[in-house]
């Protein structure tokens, strides 16, 4: 398919309506939809979906660097440019009747000058019949020397009012503030609620997050493999109104939970493979209560 802008995206469709869509400009998922065909992700009405930005909301990939952790553009490079559509993954395609697919990134010459690394990053996004959506990733190093790199995928969850959700998993944990130049701190107490801006690295964190949305009585579990870590952020409205391609208002919609692999990054050596995966599953509240 063609979206609006003429990029190219693929349509990911499984049993009972439940949907996926995925741009190739970013490998970027902008919406993922369950079987009442509402969508659980948030993505921008400002949003710009062309280069050079990466679209303000989904799924963006964040790739080779986290944020602004080292020399490259905020986030890394992998989220602005045009993924491919890989005809030989590895493993082997799953049945065609599978809605899955395929991408692949590597680097192009404009890439390797401003981070000189060979390597294949190849992307998999399943839906599956239940409805959830997975995305591994595999990044290989096909240099001849080693290279190191941090990582998230920086999901975007629609919500009905950030006031009223709460994020489960990640109290009594270790972080990092990215508004007190990333000091350490450790989180106190309940559950994270919200109500003011947030930025935060929380480290070495358990592999299932879960975010309860009470107004809608819909929970968001994250399970993730490889990635240590997990970002929460909202910019609140001053961050916000300073953002070109996000609405004033729009952040009372919105949560990032992102799993991400960022205190100490992934070294690779010639010859070897990262595999870093989430799993998203979005239920009604009612069925995780006692969770
Ligand atoms: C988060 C970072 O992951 O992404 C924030 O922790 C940052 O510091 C946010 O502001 C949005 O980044 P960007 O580059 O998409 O505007």
């Amino acid at each position: 398919f063609k979206g609006s802008n003429g990029f190219e995206k693929i349509i990911l469709t499984e049993a009972r309506g439940v949907c996926a869509e995925v741009y190739l400009y970013g490998a970027h998922v902008t919406s993922w939809r369950n079987e009442y065909g509402e969508e659980l992700l948030f993505v921008s009405n400002k949003a710009v979906f062309r280069p050079p930005k990466a679209i303000r909301g989904g799924i963006p990939i964040c790739f080779p660097q986290f944020s602004n952790q080292g020399i490259l553009e905020a986030h890394g490079f992998a989220r602005n440019r045009f993924w491919k559509v890989d005809d030989h993954p590895e493993p082997a395609r799953p049945p065609p009747d599978k809605a899955c697919i395929d991408l692949l990134l590597k680097p192009s010459e404009d890439e390797m000058r401003i981070w000189p690394h060979s390597f294949e990053y190849r992307l998999r996004i399943t839906l599956t019949p239940g409805g959830n959506l997975i995305l591994t990733s595999r990044i290989r190093n096909v240099d001849s020397k080693p290279f190191s790199f941090t990582f998230a995928y920086h999901t975007y969850f629609s919500v009905s009012d950030i006031s009223e959700v709460r994020v489960e998993g990640l109290e009594t944990l270790d972080y990092l503030d990215n508004m007190k130049n990333k000091e350490r701190f450790t989180e106190q107490g309940d559950a994270i609620t919200f109500e003011g801006e947030v930025d935060k690295i929380y480290l070495s964190t358990p592999s299932k997050i879960a975010i309860l949305d009470h107004e809608r009585k819909r929970t968001y579990v994250i399970r993730k493999d490889g990635l240590p870590d997990a970002v929460v952020w909202n910019p609140w409205d001053k961050k916000a109104k300073a953002m070109a391609d996000f609405g004033d208002d729009e952040y009372k919609h919105m949560l990032c939970v992102e799993a991400a692999a960022i205190e100490k990054p992934i070294t690779l050596k010639p010859g070897e493979e990262w595999r870093g995966k989430q799993e998203l599953s979005a239920v009604p509240s009612s069925y995780c209560s006692g969770q």
